[in-house]
């Protein structure tokens, strides 16, 4: 059996499937659980994508449209931004694994910060290929060390910006910087699944900088702002080539009628977006002012998420905040053993996580 498979997936450690919270509480004899451990949006999916899924159940005996050419017009229109230059994915996660069935093959090398967002590394190593991980400077991407992994089989390097789980920014220019110094052959992902929460104009954005450099792909998420993550979809913008690559070996229904429909409907839904930019501004506040006042040192953001530093470790807060109901993530698999990562919740939520935190540090 070890034969059938190349070294890049033996090696591989199965991404460790999370039990259903109905499993969870059922084992540990609790109820009324909360997570703020995957990033999700708590007010759940958008009012108009769940109108628009309803209205199109009854089609479900026909295949989505393997275009997506609603979805591409609505994109197209809000972003100022082509239909030939956008791809639609099944979650960014399946365009992540698109770029690299099209462009990368088994040998070649791709580089990427550490810790960031863990698919990049298991896809490449599925595809057998090597990465360079480059430490985080201050918990922010060192790109310019980024620039020095790059070697003459480098393919593909993966920016998150903002980075998962560090929530740290890279603002216009340094990246505008970084691109102009990549060469021209390598393909650039600028992942910004998170890139709606943020804050600070400064920021980076893929919109403004996708004609600076000529294999940049940016990638975008309806999981978080827009509540679907449990739909699926994603999208990119990139050069109408990059695109036409991408397509020829994309599965031609990768997107999913419903999805497709809800996304739509989601870009329209204005109020809530604002209601979801608020409630997460508001809910970093809270959280932030509880933490100081406990005396415990967090990671300023500009997401929806952030790292708190804990006594005893990641996994051991862990499983200690599990007991309570409340489920975080330890960061130990981002190899920050010291750390757990949180997302804002509905305040009820944040105040539950609060309460519980005082209790399990006993303070
Ligand atoms: C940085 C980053 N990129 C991509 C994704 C995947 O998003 P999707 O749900 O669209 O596959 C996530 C999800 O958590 C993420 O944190």
């Amino acid at each position: 059996m070890r034969r059938l498979v190349h070294e890049g997936i033996r090696e591989l450690v199965p991404y460790p499937p999370g039990k259903p919270i109905e499993e969870l509480e059922r084992e540990l004899g609790i109820h009324g659980s909360i997570k703020l451990a995957s990033n999700e949006n708590p007010l759940g999916p958008s009012p108009e994508a769940v109108k628009a899924i309803k209205n199109s159940i009854s089609s479900l005996n026909r295949y989505p449209d393997g275009s997506a050419y609603y979805m591409k017009e609505a994109l197209s229109k809000k972003y100022g931004i082509s239909p030939e230059e956008i791809i639609v994915g099944n979650g960014s996660d399946e365009l992540l694994e698109l770029i690299i069935r099209t462009f990368f093959v088994y040998g070649d090398h791709a580089v990427q910060s550490f810790p960031t967002f863990l698919v990049y590394e298991k896809i490449i190593m599925g595809a057998g290929g090597d990465v360079s991980s480059v430490p985080l400077s201050n918990f922010g991407l060192d790109l310019e060390r980024m620039l020095d992994a790059v070697t003459s089989k480098t393919r593909v390097i993966f920016i998150n910006n903002p980075n998962n789980p560090t929530g740290s920014v890279l603002f216009k220019d340094e990246l505008l910087d970084f691109l102009h110094q990549v060469p021209d052959d390598i393909i650039v992902v600028l992942d910004e699944a998170y890139i709606e929460f943020v804050r600070d104009d400064r920021v980076a954005n893929g919109l403004e900088l996708i004609t600076q450099h000529p294999l940049l792909i940016v990638l975008r998420t309806f999981s978080k702002l827009y509540g679907l993550a449990g739909l699926r979809i994603g999208y990119g913008f990139a050069s109408r080539e990059v695109v036409d690559y991408m397509n020829r070996i994309r599965q031609p229904f990768n997107v999913n009628s419903l999805a497709q429909a809800a996304a739509v409907a989601a870009l329209t839904d204005s109020a809530f977006v604002s209601r979801t930019i608020e409630l997460t501004n508001s809910g970093l506040e809270y959280l932030f002012r509880e933490l100081d006042n406990i005396g415990i040192e967090y990671h300023p953001t500009q997401t929806n998420f952030f790292l708190i530093k804990v006594p005893g470790g990641g996994d051991s807060m862990y499983n200690k905040m599990l007991k309570h109901g409340v489920i975080v993530r330890s960061m130990s698999p981002y190899g920050l053993l010291d750390y757990i990562r949180i997302n804002v919740g509905l305040p009820e939520e944040n105040e539950r996580f609060i309460e519980t935190f005082r209790k399990v540090l006993d303070k």
